[in-house]
């Protein structure tokens, strides 16, 4: 029987796209029909030893070229922007079920269907991407988003808090002003696409708060209060609103904890 740990290993460990993708769908396949192992037995690397392909090339958000949404120059950076982050988000799956051990095994399928899920959505997006003449690498990407994972790797609360319950969350707020600006431009396909995401997205940050919240409990901590001293801990400033309040609830927010978030620092 195959290893969950020992295919995540692989796809950590090698920068390779098409065989990172194949080793994702084919781990959940393997979890769905009950042949996957979930034995803790390959060791875990420092996460600094996480391996990306090398293009696209990483910049600092203040080196990003700034971008026009209504030209088609525009929409392609957008959607490269976008399969960056889905990219980025198969190893955050990955990367979080790879290195907390000894959880329940419902943890790592969770985990294990949000990485399969990430990468369909970096599929949809490349192919979107193919069909308006660019593909992922030919632009520069943010480097930014792998560093709330390697400050988190000590820690799954504080992983949860800031990756599923802060970074996808701010998708659920920002997602379905982008499809109204497709919508605006007809543009159907790009529509339907995001919608698909955005779908999939509510599930994920609702996996994550599901997961704080036993977690929490397990270690005998409050989850609203232990949310925001994770928040102050580990993230630089205050997640920026407006927050989607349907969406957020929809994915397991408190309201309380919404209200914090809404209130200025
Ligand atoms: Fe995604
Ligand atoms: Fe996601």
């Amino acid at each position: 029987m195959e290893n969950i740990f020992t295919i995540a290993t692989f796809c950590l460990h090698d920068s390779d796209i098409a065989k990172k993708i194949e080793a994702t769908h084919r781990a959940r396949a393997l979890s769905v029909s009950g042949q996957l192992s979930y034995k803790s037995t390959d060791p875990v690397f420092n996460i600094s030893k996480t391996k990306f392909p090398e293009q696209p090339v990483l910049l600092s958000p203040k080196e990003m070229p700034k971008r026009k949404f209504n030209t088609q120059t525009g929409k392609v950076a957008f959607f490269h922007a976008l399969a960056h982050i889905e990219f980025v988000a198969i190893y955050l799956a990955w990367d979080i079920l790879y290195r907390f051990r000894n959880l329940p095994e419902q943890f790592y399928q969770d985990w294990l269907k949000v990485a399969d899920e990430e990468a369909q959505h970096f599929q949809l997006i490349r192919a979107h991407l193919l069909e308006m003449g660019a593909d992922y690498g030919d632009l520069p990407a943010h480097r930014g988003l792998w560093d709330h994972a390697e400050d988190t790797a000590e820690d799954v609360l504080a992983r949860l808090a800031i990756v599923p319950r802060c970074m996808e969350a701010r998708g659920l707020d920002v997602t379905p002003q982008m499809i109204n600006k497709f919508e605006q431009q007809q543009d159907e396909k790009s529509v339907h696409l995001l919608t698909r995401i955005l779908n999939d997205e509510i599930g994920h940050v609702e996996i994550g708060s599901y997961w704080f919240k036993v977690l929490c409990k397990e270690k005998g901590l409050d989850p609203d209060s232990h949310y925001k001293k994770m928040i102050k801990q580990f993230y630089v400033g205050k997640p920026k609103g407006p927050f989607n309040r349907e969406l957020r609830i929809i994915a397991g927010f408190s309201n309380a904890e919404i209200d914090w978030l809404e209130q200025k620092l």
